[in-house]
């Protein structure tokens, strides 16, 4: 048998702070990210679940300038909304930071003093882009231009997002500043470079030996062709003003590089998390016996399993991910989701239409997770699978059995002298489900995680429409008590299973059923609940939702 690892590190990436959280990031990252750490928190194993607030970067200087605010004010009002978004969708961290925070600035910095004291960096002058007008220089996003590779038009200097290159900004042909529009100069300057390409040998064991077949197809390949291509001396650090600087009497403002420092927040995070804990961090992150995971977008690769390994090899302190589950993108109604086109649904305008339906949007983007390519989310599509599967299904199975029981037996659960084949069949079903459901998980497959939860509730459906206790009432009672007694197990089993993927349902349908039992036992015995057990009055989970609050937000995305 396979070892297990003494503690979890989960972490999902850090949303930058310049926009609010929309639901290509929960269906990519923090849904699976989420069912992942209460999956291992329901099977008792000691995890962490890690994230906070990317709080520099070029994105938010220009979000600032654009909007006249200082960068602070800018971070300061989306970490707040994003926090808020995450709570509301019980994404269920056990620490959220900020890389705004002083113990983030100490923790990089010191990051880079080790490296630098290790001669891990190399320092070279360059001639690079410089906006006269705003006197600045323009690394990664402040500058636009002709992408070399594809010509499109609108590539940036870090990256061409038509054909996915990465760049440098001196590459771009007709290079514009994203500030004042001007044409940019070059100027000399000098920073510290990773020499990645001096890591190859590594990260082709690491990955393309080691890690070959427990990674998911699409993150494995897209590191095999960064490797191909060759890695080069990266820069880890950018004269900006905006960012954790490499030396505050330095009136050059030299600050690290966003992509350099960001990763280093889960550190940091689980740093602020061990000190209000009173805990001692350094087990979960330099400890062999724990397994950590990143959760991220594609669009985030190159860095979690190239750059911020390379980093954290070089140390020679701290351990690596075991996986890192990236997906693909989510898509709305056939396009791109963009926040520049406000073609997206935001977290919180979808509670404000739809309040207290998080699980039935959780359940919707689970069953539809990027895994292995893009993938479409449609309003038809949500209503279908709220209507179809977590009422009609779902919710009328646990409703049924329910309002059985409090009609036959006042809501005592009877006596089953001797239950039959087709009951035990049933219930050694049950039996199996917590060890596929942990298949899943282990697969990272949480498409395949919600299909069988909802498969669950389709045997009770078949159960209970097969044996028709509602016929047998009468002539046959004594039948009818082997029947309830072995539905209501699968109402229960569905109340425990469904705790990393539905948690607010499972908390309400535990309470109904007044039940407290854990996920372990089911597979040893799946008579959860005994006979003589009271529970209360039952109360609908989920409700139809109506074509015409559905064409409403088509409407109101079309806008
Ligand atoms: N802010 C980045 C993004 O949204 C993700 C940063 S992940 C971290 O794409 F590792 F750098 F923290
Ligand atoms: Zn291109």
């Amino acid at each position: 048998m396979k070892k297990l690892p003494k503690r979890y590190t989960v972490t999902a990436a850090l949303p930058y702070t310049n926009g609010p959280i929309h639901i290509g990031h929960l269906a990519g990252v923090y849904i699976p990210a989420d069912i992942y750490c209460r999956f291992l928190r329901c099977k008792k194993r000691d995890v962490i679940f890690i994230c906070g607030s990317d709080e520099h970067g070029v994105a938010i200087s220009i979000k600032a300038k654009k909007e006249n605010k200082s960068p602070q004010e800018i971070v300061d009002h989306y970490d707040k909304l994003i926090r808020n978004s995450f709570k509301n969708f019980g994404i269920s961290f056990d620490n959220y930071s900020r890389t705004s925070l002083p113990i983030h600035h100490k923790t990089a910095k010191d990051f880079f003093d080790l490296l630098k004291s290790k001669n891990k960096f190399f320092e070279k002058e360059s001639n690079q882009l410089f906006d006269v007008e705003e006197s600045q220089f323009l690394a990664d996003r402040f500058v636009t231009g002709t992408c070399p590779i594809c010509n499109e038009k609108d590539a940036y200097g870090d990256q061409c997002e038509s054909c996915g290159t990465s760049l440098s900004p001196e590459e771009l042909i007709n290079p514009k500043s994203t500030l004042s529009g001007s044409k940019p100069v070059k100027r000399k300057t000098k920073h510290w470079y990773i020499p990645l390409n001096e890591y190859e040998d590594f990260i082709k064991k690491w990955v393309l030996k080691d890690h070959k077949n427990d990674w998911k197809p699409n993150v494995y390949g897209q590191v095999k062709s960064w490797i191909d291509h060759g890695l080069k001396p990266r820069a880890v650090t950018r004269d900006l003003d905006w960012g954790i600087p490499l030396d505050t009497k330095d009136k050059n403002k030299k600050v690290l590089y966003v992509w350099f420092e960001a990763p280093i927040g889960y550190i940091s995070s689980t740093k602020e998390w061990a000190e209000n804990k009173n805990v001692d961090w350094e087990p979960y992150w330099k400890s062999k016996e724990t397994k950590l995971v990143h959760f991220i977008g594609k669009d985030n690769i190159v860095f979690h399993c190239i750059i911020f390994p390379i980093m954290l090899h070089s140390s020679s302190e701290y351990i690596l991910p075991e996986n890192v589950p990236a997906n693909e993108f989510l898509n709305l109604e056939g396009s791109k989701i963009s926040t520049s086109k406000n073609w997206a649904i935001w977290l919180h305008e979808y509670l404000e239409e739809f309040p207290n339906k998080q699980d039935e949007l959780r359940y919707a983007l689970a069953s539809n997770t990027p895994e292995n390519k893009d993938n479409d989310f449609t309003w038809r599509e949500y209503q279908s699978r709220n209507n179809n599967e977590l009422v009609s299904i779902f919710g009328n199975f646990f409703n049924r059995i329910l309002v059985l029981t409090h009609k036959y037996y006042s809501g005592k659960i009877p006596f089953a002298k001797n239950l039959k084949k087709e009951d035990n069949t049933l219930l050694n079903e049950l039996k199996l489900y917590p060890s596929k459901l942990e298949a899943a998980i282990e697969k990272y497959s949480f498409r395949e995680f919600s299909a069988l939860l909802m498969n669950l509730a389709r045997l009770g459906n078949k159960y209970l429409a097969k044996q028709e206790p509602w016929k047998l009432i009468k002539d046959n009672p004594e039948r009818v008590k082997e029947i309830i007694f072995t539905a209501v197990q699968i109402s229960a089993g569905l109340a425990i299973l469904s705790e990393p993927l539905l948690p607010f349902t499972s908390v309400k349908m535990k309470k109904i059923l007044n039940l407290n039992s854990d996920w372990d036992k089911i597979s040893i015995n799946s008579i959860i609940i005994e006979s003589g057990h009271e529970i209360n009055q039952p109360e609908l989970l989920f409700e139809k939702i109506e074509d015409e609050k559905i064409i409403q937000q088509l409407k109101k995305l079309k806008k």
